[in-house]
């Protein structure tokens, strides 16, 4: 059985007080529950402050991004190691907002891929189509051009360490979720690429997760589909009560 995670992505919000408040609201909540494993990602200024917060809890924190240089001049981008150096477990890449509005490519995104894996962190990777692709029936081929481009040169022994994220770009902050069966079909055709590629054992532990629009109301479906391994949560992670909800729903049934 694969152990669900739930993850929020902050995106570029909350600031020092509101960030470190949403932080403890999720430690709180979430006590010692362990049956999930659960992750926020808060905007890099505060992932110091945050990773206060988180110490000794069981709220994992991540960034949403790096680059894939250990240091240099490179104005402005933060490295693998600055990441693992302020505590993050977890970092987010090939999100759809930097793939699609700041230009990030396949290629570009495999290099932090391999530079964050190196560092030691935990990789979400996160994929996924757009409307006009899901619409000209392309949602297949954009998935398996993602993810062969940003694991180019991965081994098996890398995938313990990599999380999917599932993400189609029309449910994305859209309030438009994908439904459980549209989810269910993309993970396991992700799920199925990677068995070709790695073999069974490594696509079973796989962990796949769904992310866009993922709200309390409709999480427990989505989240207990055969191929849904728990979610990336961008809108309702910002809301302690939401996101703990959405954690919940993650939790084995019984
Ligand atoms: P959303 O964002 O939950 O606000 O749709 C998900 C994401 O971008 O990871």
């Amino acid at each position: 059985m694969r152990k669900k995670m739930v993850v929020g992505n902050w995106k570029m919000y909350t600031n020092t007080a509101t960030a470190r408040a949403l932080a403890a609201a999720v430690v709180k909540g979430l006590g010692d529950e362990t049956r999930v494993t659960v992750g926020v990602c808060p905007p890099a200024p505060y992932l110091l402050s945050v990773a206060e917060v988180l110490r000794g809890s069981l709220v994992a924190l991540g960034a949403q991004n790096c680059y894939f240089e250990k240091e240099g001049a490179f104005t402005g981008e933060v490295s693998p190691t600055m990441l693992t150096d302020v505590g993050c477990r977890y970092v987010i890449l090939g999100h759809s907002e930097r793939r699609h509005k700041l230009g990030e490519s396949d290629a570009f995104i495999n290099r932090k891929v391999h530079a964050a894996l190196a560092a030691g962190l935990h990789v979400i990777l996160c994929l996924g189509e757009t409307l006009a692709e899901r619409q000209a029936n392309q949602t297949e081929a954009v998935l398996d051009t993602q993810l062969q481009g940003s694991f180019a040169g991965l081994d098996a022994q890398a995938l313990p360490r990599i999380v999917l994220a599932y993400e189609p770009v029309w449910a994305i902050g859209t309030g438009q979720n994908a439904t459980p069966e549209q989810a269910q079909a993309a993970h396991a055709f992700l799920r199925g690429r990677i068995a070709e590629r790695f073999g069974q054992p490594a696509a079973q532990s796989l962990l796949i997760q769904y992310g866009g629009s993922v709200k309390p109301d409709n999480a427990a479906t989505l989240m207990h589909q055969p191929d849904v391994d728990g979610g990336l949560i961008g809108g309702a992670s910002l809301n302690a009560d939401q996101f703990l909800a959405i954690v919940r729903a993650a939790l084995p049934h019984g």
